[in-house]
């Protein structure tokens, strides 16, 4: 079983480059289908999950290889519109296909996600924004099926809560549609506007992402381009909190300062000093970190991808932080394997109390979900002596070579086992 086997106690120091955003090249991935000819999309990081969705794609007949670090989608001829459990089980994010396969082929058969450590993770909202652009929706076992054998049609849908992937899928479903479409309050994350410029860079007309209501007038055809994708937010921001725990001062480029703001906001309040530039920022951490509030939140919000990060950083603060996650039912998985350090928390419900310790013990610890696991990266990185993560597929799914970038820094860290 691989495992990364830390050693804290060393300073931070130098540059590092950030990777393309995972949750915006899986999207856009997915949204590649719905072109009549082949995009590339470039500086793709080789992380597991884009490999499974790569695989996904190619179930369907579709053309998805690496050249060099540009992932090139051909989606000339698509053979099936079925994405099987074997595939959808590894990464529920397969579920994105639905919605340009819905679009372009007016059928699409796809293995119920199902759900995952951090919640049950439901699709009832990506449902709801099918049916209400026509589609039929079929609930088999174990897998949902859609058709539109008359073509999907502009709608007006109101989200009950802006699920990011639900906003996705129905923007991709919505491009391809017959006539206007309003999403109203749909996720506003980073990563939904770069999905909605790859579109529109296709040939698609999408208005308002990144706002409060989405506008959406249907095309007949889209075509592939070649397409960068916007730097990973929580990739940043986990370095970011590195420095802070580990002290020292580190610049990380390619890093959009302005889709940091809650992050780096939380962090000046920790007394952490954070310098930005156009596309990079300096972070500099040379004193006892304070304790803080957070509550995480849709976008603009404190984000949740940053949550087990920020609470491994609050368990060596000084003094009683509380963590509030209102975004998942159940993200505290990491809680018991901060304890493992000697962490000292308290969970009631949604809300963790972080009563901050001097020190934390190093520790055998395993990761119960990608972030989480990063968490126990960055606490092994300030506990006495070694730390083993065990279940390292989870960070491999989302980290772009974790382990040679935090050396190149100063971390030291190695992987082991098979
Ligand atoms: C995306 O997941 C991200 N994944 C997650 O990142 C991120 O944590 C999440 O958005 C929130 O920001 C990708 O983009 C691939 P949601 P997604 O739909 O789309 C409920 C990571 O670590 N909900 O916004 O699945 C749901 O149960 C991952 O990189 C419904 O009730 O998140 C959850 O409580 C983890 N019905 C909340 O909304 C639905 O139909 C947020 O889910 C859909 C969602």
């Amino acid at each position: 079983m691989t495992k990364l086997v830390v050693t804290g106690g060393r300073e931070l120091s130098g540059e590092v480059r950030i990777s393309a955003a995972k949750n915006a090249v899986l999207p856009i991935i997915a949204a590649a289908l719905a072109g009549r000819t082949p995009s590339v999309i470039e500086e793709v990081p080789r992380l597991v999950d884009v490999l499974t969705l790569a695989d996904v794609l190619r179930q369907l007949g579709v053309g998805a290889e690496f050249a060099g670090d540009n992932l090139v989608i051909d989606p000339q001829k698509i053979t099936s519109c079925e994405a099987p459990y074997e595939h959808v089980r590894r990464m529920r994010a397969s579920f994105l296909v639905m919605g340009p396969l819905l679009a372009r082929e007016g059928w699409a058969r796809i293995a119920l996600p199902g759900g995952c450590a951090i919640g049950s993770r439901p699709i009832d909202l990506h449902l709801k924004g099918f049916e209400a652009l026509g589609a039929e929706i079929i609930h088999g076992h174990g897998f949902i099926e859609a058709r539109a054998r008359n073509g999907l049609h502009g709608a007006n849908i109101y989200l009950d809560f802006p699920s990011v992937g639900a906003t996705e899928n129905i923007i991709m479903a919505a491009v391809l549609a017959d006539g206007h479409t309003v999403l109203e309050n749909p996720a506003q994350e980073p990563e939904i506007i770069d999905l909605a410029n790859f579109l529109n860079n296709m040939g698609a007309k999408v208005r308002g992402a990144g706002t409060d209501t989405i506008r959406i007038e249907g095309v007949g055809v889209l075509k592939g381009v070649n397409y960068t994708v916007i730097p990973d937010r929580v990739e940043a921001g986990t370095y970011m909190v590195a420095v802070a725990m580990a002290g020292g001062e580190v610049r990380l480029t390619n890093v959009l300062p302005e889709h940091m703001k809650p992050v780096t906001a939380k962090l000046r309040e920790v007394g952490v000093t954070v310098a930005e530039d156009i596309d990079n920022v300096l972070v500099k951490s040379d004193r006892r970190l304070l304790a803080v509030d957070i509550k995480t939140l849709p976008y603009p919000g404190f984000p949740t991808d940053m949550q087990a990060q920020f609470m491994a950083m609050l368990s060596v603060a000084s003094g009683v932080s509380s963590v509030q996650e209102t975004v998942f039912e159940n993200r505290f998985m990491h809680v018991d394997e901060l304890r493992k350090f000697g962490a000292s928390i308290l969970v009631e419900g949604r809300v963790a109390k972080v009563f901050g310790v001097n020190r934390l013990a190093g520790a055998r610890v395993k990761a119960t979900d990608l972030r989480a696991g990063a968490a126990m990266v960055l606490a092994g990185m300030v506990a006495d002596g070694e730390t083993e993560v065990d279940y390292v597929h989870h960070i491999d799914r989302g980290y772009d070579r974790l382990v040679e970038k935090l050396c190149r820094i100063g971390g030291q860290i190695r992987r082991t086992g098979g």
